[in-house]
């Protein structure tokens, strides 16, 4: 990528990061390097054009729902930012795509992600996944007032019950083959983790 490429990633990387700095609960800046980091890993593999992919994993929760009201407003924001510094529309348009399609929450509605998209997607859902997938779900339960673990109420939402119901789902909805792979491998992390723990509270070991 060339030095101007460069600095535009860092221009937006220095805005997120100012952006995000209050938010906690699996969603903070922390979240979007990871994320970040892995969908340039996934590049690596899978190809696509990697300004796109970068710019795209740093935005991707930039306006989430859960902190605007419920109302979803990443590629509001997205669109906003990258108009200031003065990305090409054709880069900004397919960011903000990007941005705007990309969520569990709306994949039945989806448009059909570039494979750009595909790999910020993996690189997201990727981070719900493996010990990094545990903890996010312990904080989002800590910050929403859930319990991890519910062993005599069947009918209490947990968080080892958001393992089942979303994250072990997410294997078989990846793009890519290296997402794939990575998802399968911190899946049986997680199963290993569970088992464990189960094990634990109910005084086998
Ligand atoms: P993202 O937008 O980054 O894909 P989400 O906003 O869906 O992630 O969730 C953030 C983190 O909180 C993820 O690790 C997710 O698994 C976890 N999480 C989301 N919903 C729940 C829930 N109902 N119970 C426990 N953890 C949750
Ligand atoms: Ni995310």
């Amino acid at each position: 990528m060339c030095t101007k490429q460069n600095e535009l990633i860092g221009n937006v990387a220095a805005i997120v990061r100012s952006r995000l700095a209050n938010q906690g609960a699996g969603h903070g800046y922390d979240h979007i390097q990871r994320v970040w980091q892995t969908a340039r890993n996934l590049q690596q593999k899978s190809g696509g054009d990697l300004l796109v992919i970068e710019l795209g994993a740093l935005l991707h929760d930039i306006g989430d729902a859960k902190f605007h009201g419920g109302e979803e407003r990443s590629k509001e924001y997205s669109m906003e930012i990258l108009q200031q510094l003065g990305v090409d529309e054709v880069t900004m348009n397919h960011v903000c795509a990007i941005v705007d399609n990309i969520s569990f929450r709306k994949r039945e509605s989806a448009e059909t992600l570039s494979l750009e998209g595909q790999v910020v997607q993996d690189a997201d859902r990727l981070d719900a996944l493996g010990a990094i997938g545990i903890v996010r779900t312990i904080e989002f339960g800590a910050a929403f007032g859930q319990p991890f673990y519910a062993p005599n109420d069947a009918s209490q939402k947990t968080g080892v019950g958001h393992f089942h119901e979303k994250l072990f789902k997410l294997r078989d909805l990846m793009n890519t083959a290296a997402g794939r792979q990575l998802a399968k491998e911190r899946e049986t992390f997680m199963r290993s983790f569970i088992s464990q723990f189960e094990r634990e509270c109910a005084g086998q070991c």
